[in-house]
């Protein structure tokens, strides 16, 4: 057992009591109630739900803020600059809230794109490879979706993926590739490495990883830096502006319960955005002073980003979610994701079983809300069971990862409770 292990163990107790203890002095508690309640495909049943990694729980305010959209345009296209709800026009009063989830500058975050189009625009603009520093450096195990990214742009700028997309591994009987080797690997490479381009929270091991510090090292090297913080918004602290992250993409459709493959985010460093040089691609929406037909001056900002008009619909959608994250504040909601992670890490010591290993840190710094266990037999058979026997919704990756995500704004402590009971029923 590890010293956090133990400390753990030493330091929550592991009952029901406790849970319904720490429930009735929770804070976000009332949030919950924001939340629809998922039913059971076949019967209807309702459902706890831990999936938020794969797509948001939905916000009851936001079918009511959608509904009122087909209300709205009944109106026409007048309906855009008329109401209460003209603001889409100038979507600010989103990126105000979005930029404190994030840690940003209002202006260096547009909510536009979605996540792998925006991950495409940014290396499009980071990725200036030479034949002396040509690598974009990855770690594994990777979002499938970035690893082609990678490949393709490497590609298009004439070099091989063999030698120039670099995808750390996990070390000898390791299961995750930590931040200590990443910085290892980029003392040892850094000059060699163009972009750095990694998950702020691994999507099927739940690593967070210590953007701060790679960025700082990276940009020692002389790399620039992305991060691809589909996983991590809403879910860890973040703080781009400060940390320096040159770059990020991200999707509203997880812990920030937007609709499911809608609109995404985008954050570009101020000194970037206010860099003529950075290669932009063009769009009426990023047309900035100075641009006339044909000749496109972006505008300043990761506005320079925002290519085409906003989804209405999207922005309605998302909007309640951003004014509960707004109203409880990220300190709230990481002080219960660690307590709700905490006490399910103590709860899974009880499974006296082989079968299963937390691949999760422990540590809580290196953790957002989900946890991840890998599970070498019966993986479909065991997230079926729960879902089927127990009413529990989690879902399961290849290959052998079943991931749980402990929500701090719809989680209570007895939901981790029964699912660790349930838990220890299956296996
Ligand atoms: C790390 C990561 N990147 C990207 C995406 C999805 O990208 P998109 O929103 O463009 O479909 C996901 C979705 O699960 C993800 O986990």
């Amino acid at each position: 057992m590890s010293i956090i292990i133990a400390f753990i163990m030493a330091t929550t107790p592991i009952t029901q009591d406790y849970a319904l203890e720490q429930d009735a002095k929770d804070p976000l508690a009332e949030a919950r109630s924001e939340y629809v309640v998922t039913k059971h495909l076949e019967s209807g049943e309702p459902t706890t739900y831990f999936s938020d990694m794969s797509l948001g729980l939905a916000q009851i305010a936001s079918k009511e803020s959608v509904r009122r959209y087909f209300d709205e345009v009944e109106y026409g296209h007048r309906s855009r600059f008329n109401g209460d709800r003209a603001w889409v026009k100038h979507p600010q009063k989103l990126h105000d809230k979005l930029a404190k989830i994030v840690g940003a500058r209002a202006d260096e975050v547009i909510i536009a794109g979605t996540t792998q189009t925006n991950a495409n625009l940014l290396l499009n603009a980071f990725y200036k490879p030479t034949p002396e520093r040509n690598i974009i450096l990855l770690s594994a195990p990777t979002f499938s979706g970035n690893s082609s990214i990678a490949n393709e742009h490497v590609q298009m700028h004439g070099y091989s993926e063999t030698e120039s997309v670099l995808t750390l591994q996990p070390k000898e009987g390791k299961e995750l590739v930590s931040t200590n080797d990443i910085l290892e690997a980029l003392e040892e490479r850094g000059s060699r490495i163009s972009v750095v381009f990694l998950d702020g929270v691994n999507y099927v091991t739940g690593q967070a990883l210590d953007i701060k510090r790679i960025t700082q090292k990276a940009h020692e090297k002389g790399c620039k830096v992305i991060f691809d913080l589909a996983q991590a918004v809403g879910n860890i602290p973040l703080n781009l502006h400060e940390w320096n992250v040159d770059a990020a993409n991200w999707c509203h459709y997880k812990f920030l319960s937007g609709p499911n493959g809608g609109t995404g985010g985008l954050f570009v460093h101020q000194r970037h955005g206010e860099d003529p040089d950075l290669l932009r691609p063009a769009g009426w929406k990023a047309e900035g002073p100075g641009s006339t037909r044909g000749h496109f001056v972006p505008k300043a900002g990761a506005a320079g980003f925002q290519l085409s008009s906003s989804s209405t619909l999207d922005l309605y959608a998302l909007e309640p979610s951003l004014e509960l994250f707004d109203k409880v504040g990220m300190d709230a909601v990481v002080e219960k994701s660690r307590g709700l992670t905490t006490f399910f890490l103590a709860l899974l010591q009880t499974i006296d079983t082989e079968k299963i290993t937390i691949v999760t840190p422990e540590d809580p710094s290196q953790r957002g809300c989900m946890i991840s266990l890998k599970v070498t037999e019966n993986r479909q058979e065991i997230v079926d069971r729960l879902y089927n026997e127990y009413h529990i919704d989690c879902d399961t990756r290849d290959p052998h990862y079943i991931r749980f995500a402990l929500t701090p704004l719809h989680t209570s402590y007895n939901d981790v409770y029964n699912l660790a009971k349930a838990l220890k029923e299956v296996f």
